[in-house]
């Protein structure tokens, strides 16, 4: 299966510590092992900086980075080798195979790191880290510092500096390589089956359940060792609850299901939504907010290219969705006076769109010195309009009610525009009619 490749771990490593200050060291833990109860275990998945930077997949590791160091500048800690828990739980690298496999310069047991830490701190002014993120790592860190304070009279110095990792590690994670937007089509592809699987199995009388199962199967059967983020399947009104999660309702005729899910392979996420009539068919009302949200899906593409700023594609969304709400009735007034008073936030409140990599809602500033950051080659972000009609909402007609309809692509800017990774999945209502009644010849 496609992964990223071990140098790329090594490129990104040299162009992190590049960028750290002379005399700095860089310390990053591993996600912690997440008890279920009593003694089972949450799925494991590694943290995305300490997997960014290592592809080393085990829990109770730390990253150590110390540019300049002449015994080597890439120091793994990580578990001992264990015939009797590996007996049980799986295979561990060992200190061997992290200096083997995973390109350490120097690995010592997770056992000694209180022992060893002090003496890679000595000398160096600022420690890089996630201040703030875990209280308790925050004070081991803070103990190896004050540890190598007590040594002032012999000379050492101790970090002065605690400096959040984030600045100088995220905007790389902005940016995505050639291999990584390789694994990120590669998921997107998979994704892409897994929504199509679930518009051809798609009846009345099934439960939601049951075409989140169609999705998963397809994300297995990809590499994919869990969804990016926990599957959205909502039926009918549920469409209108953004992160609706029970997932368990029938699918009724007559209604529309929105699916918003996507996998994650190697660490890099999906996400996908369509939005498709259960039986195969929308009615006059679905039809007419569906492809008001696909023009605003694709008039956003048009505003995602090098030098367009971030919140120009989002704009570009109020702007379709507003005008179109009101020549279907839906809004009533002139449409500049609509978004200017953010008449349509009723219908549309959230943003077109977030960052996408590692994290679903991915790393990244969306302002740079106050200003919407400009996009640049590489970028990947997802293109997500929607419409959301509430049942209660005393000011529309009935026939508009409980319509919830979202389309979210991912895509990729380019040189000269963007790349749409998710482009395999189909969109128009005449598309979408078309496969679904192709399957329903067959049965
Ligand atoms: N599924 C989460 C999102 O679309 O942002
Ligand atoms: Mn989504
Ligand atoms: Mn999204």
């Amino acid at each position: 299966m496609i992964r990223i490749p071990q140098v790329e771990y090594a490129r990104r490593r040299a162009e992190l510590m590049a960028r750290m200050e002379p005399g700095s060291i860089a310390i990053l833990p591993a996600a912690p092992l997440q008890l279920r109860n009593s003694d089972v275990e949450h799925t494991y998945r590694q943290d995305s900086d300490f997997q960014y930077l290592s592809g080393f997949p085990e829990p109770e590791a730390v990253l150590v980075l110390v540019p300049g160091r002449e015994e080597g500048q890439y120091i793994l800690f990580c578990r001992d080798r264990d015939p009797e828990r590996e007996l049980w739980d799986g295979r561990r690298a060992g200190q061997d195979g992290a200096v083997r496999d995973y390109g350490a310069d120097d690995a010592f047991s997770i056992q000694a790191i209180d022992a060893l830490l002090p003496s890679l701190m000595e000398n160096r002014r600022r420690v890089y880290y996630a201040v703030g993120q875990d209280d308790g790592f925050d004070l081991r860190v803070l103990g190896w510092a004050n540890q190598v304070r007590a040594k002032a009279r012999q000379g050492v110095t101790a970090p002065r500096e605690f400096v959040a990792i984030d600045q100088l590690l995220h905007p790389l994670r902005l940016r995505k390589s050639a291999a990584e937007l390789e694994v990120m089509r590669y998921a997107a592809q998979v994704s892409a089956r897994a929504h199509v699987r679930a518009m051809r199995a798609s009846r009345a009388g099934l439960y939601e359940y049951q075409l989140e199962a169609e999705l998963e199967y397809e994300f297995r059967k990809g590499g994919a060792r869990l969804p990016a983020y926990g599957s959205i399947v909502a039926g009918g009104r549920n469409a209108c609850i953004l992160h609706y999660r029970e997932n368990d309702a029938a699918l009724n005729a007559g209604d529309l299901v929105l699916i918003d899910a996507g996998c994650e392979i190697d660490c890099y996420a999906s996400d996908i939504t369509r939005t498709f009539p259960v039986g195969g068919r929308f009615s006059p009302e679905q039809k007419a907010i569906y492809e008001l949200v696909l023009e605003a899906n694709l008039e956003a593409c048009k505003h995602i290219a090098p030098g367009k700023r971030w919140n120009e594609a989002h704009d570009a969304t109020v702007r379709v969705i507003t005008g179109g709400l009101v020549k279907l009735g839906l809004l009533q007034g002139e449409v500049d006076a609509l978004i200017e008073s953010e008449a349509y936030k009723p219908f549309y409140m959230h943003r077109a769109g977030h960052w996408l990599g590692m994290d679903v809602h991915d790393v990244g500033d969306y302002k740079v010195n106050g200003e919407w950051r400009e996009l640049e080659p590489g970028m990947c972000m997802t293109v997500e309009p929607g419409i959301y009609v509430a049942v209660d909402s005393p000011a529309v007609e009935p026939r508009w009610r409980g319509i919830g309809v979202r389309i979210e692509d991912d895509v990729v800017v380019t040189v000269d525009g963007c790349e749409i990774l998710t482009g395999e999945v189909p969109k128009s209502v005449a598309a979408i009619e078309a496969l679904m009644a192709a399957t329903r010849e067959h049965d």
